[in-house]
């Protein structure tokens, strides 16, 4: 089975979705850790509810980011995880600790990549006066959130939409993408090449493929 660390930040409903399809055995895998760099957030709630061990490093405590990341880096490597997921980590990751984990790391960003890396991307989708925004769930390379895109889901943006309640709709989606993709990852059926995610041994299409 699979061995899975997953990384969070807050309230954990990516990683929740993805316990309920190990739960219901949709997922062959076992959730090892999920690890927080902010103490006290529901996710880690969630996940010692369903008797995940829990480790919070707080990168409050550490003097620099190659520090955090190198302690990071340990305690990931200290539950031999075959994927790391990414599900709501708000934090850039150094260029080590993604080699580390190359073609074995998921993210999960709230737009339709390659518009809108960064942050408040609802707002920023809104702002543009887009029709479509979403989410997509791409392998994490050294470019921020600019690594091979497995799966996008998209989502209308309605006349009176907030970001709050566009962040809703785009949450819908990426509870069914996200155990997805991990379920794929799972079975050994999603590699990652040089600039591609592969599914079944086909190249899914890349940024500028048409
Ligand atoms: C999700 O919307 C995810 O796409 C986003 O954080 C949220 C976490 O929600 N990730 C990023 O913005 C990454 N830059 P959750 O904690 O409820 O899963």
């Amino acid at each position: 089975r699979t061995r899975i660390v997953v990384l969070i930040s807050g309230s954990g409903s990516n990683l929740q979705a993805i316990i309920d399809a190990v739960q219901a055995g949709d997922i062959q895998a076992d959730i090892c850790a999920v690890i927080s760099n902010r103490p006290n957030v529901l996710g880690l709630e969630r996940a010692e509810k369903a008797g995940i061990t829990t480790v919070t490093l707080d990168h409050k405590e550490f003097e620099s980011r190659d520090a955090y990341d190198a302690a990071l880096m340990n305690k990931i490597e200290s539950f031999t995880p075959d994927l790391v997921v990414l599900a709501g980590f708000m934090r850039i990751l150094t260029p080590s600790l993604v080699q580390k984990f190359k073609g074995k790391m998921l993210n999960i960003h709230p737009s339709l990549l390659p518009k809108y890396q960064g942050l408040n991307t609802h707002q920023r989708a809104i702002d543009a006066g887009d029709s479509v925004h979403g989410v997509s769930v791409h392998f994490v390379t050294e470019e921020l959130d600019g690594g091979p895109v497995i799966v996008q889901a998209k989502v209308d943006i309605l006349p009176n939409d907030t970001a709050d309640t566009l962040a809703q709709r785009v949450h819908q989606q990426e509870h069914i993408i996200y155990p997805l993709v991990v379920k794929w990852f799972s079975e050994q059926r999603l590699t990652m090449e040089a600039h591609y995610a592969v599914l079944d041994n086909k190249e899914l299409p890349s940024e500028g493929a048409q």
